[in-house]
């Protein structure tokens, strides 16, 4: 069942060199030439932008699914300088009789902006927020099998590789693997303690971290997919 999505103060986050606060219509315009740059979308699920009305349309739906408690997408900035999105979005609260707390992760930075470790911190920060300020009980993330950089990202952000989906998809002549990772709340909690408190401005992690209540019924299944 979708819940409703925490205030926009608590989304907005911090890390060492970046800001994110959730994308609104108004973005638009800082979203190009990003989104209509081949090369930078070759390895995405979607085609570059032809005009900004087409940018408009997506950060429209972007809102509605924010507003339904179905996902979250973060635009990403450096000392004020916009530099891609990150979201946890179709966010699933459960199905028919279980509960399953989960989400997928996606990314994507300007060209000039790729190496220099950007994503994965603005990435980390999203994960958390998932976590701390979402309470999701896991993240998935998957990459077409090419994209070398986005997996290189999703290993240093400490996912477990779930498997191979083989010939997933039809991506410019071309079916490609895609490969399926995940995240457990309960992953990683070590790195999530290094993180300084505040470091993640506006969540929960502002003061102490805390985990939305969860039915019992949640805490059956998470003991039962434990691994
Ligand atoms: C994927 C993406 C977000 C990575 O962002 P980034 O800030 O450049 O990533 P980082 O700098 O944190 O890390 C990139 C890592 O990939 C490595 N890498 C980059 N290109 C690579 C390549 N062709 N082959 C192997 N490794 C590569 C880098 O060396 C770095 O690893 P390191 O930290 O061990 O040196 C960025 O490339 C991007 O926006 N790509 C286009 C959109 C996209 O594909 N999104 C992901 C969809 S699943």
């Amino acid at each position: 069942m979708p819940s409703r999505p925490p205030s926009r103060r608590v989304l907005t986050l911090r890390t060492e060199r970046l800001q994110l606060r959730p994308v609104t219509l108004a973005d638009a315009p800082l979203l190009w030439p990003h989104v209509a740059d081949p090369v930078m979308t070759r390895w995405l699920s979607w085609d570059p932008h032809r005009d900004e009305a087409t940018t408009r349309a997506f950060l429209r739906q972007v809102e509605e699914q924010h507003a339904a408690g179905r996902g979250v997408l973060w635009a990403i900035f450096e000392e004020g300088a916009f530099r891609g999105l990150v979201g946890i979005e179709g966010i699933r609260r459960g199905f028919l009789g279980v509960h399953m707390d989960q989400a997928e992760l996606g990314y994507w930075l300007g060209r000039p902006f790729h190496g220099r470790g950007l994503m994965t911190e603005a990435a980390g920060a999203a994960v958390r927020a998932a976590f701390d300020v979402l309470g999701l009980h896991k993240v998935r993330v998957r990459a077409m099998a090419p994209n070398a950089a986005s997996l290189r990202v999703i290993r240093k952000l400490g996912f477990r590789r779930v498997g191979t989906l083989r010939s997933e998809v039809l991506r410019r002549g071309r079916w490609l693997d895609v490969e399926l990772f995940e995240r457990l709340a309960d992953d990683g909690a070590a790195d999530r303690r290094e993180v300084s408190p505040g470091s993640v401005r506006g969540g929960r992690r502002a003061s102490a971290p805390r985990r939305r209540p969860r039915p019992s019924r949640t805490a059956a299944s998470r003991r039962a997919t434990r691994r």
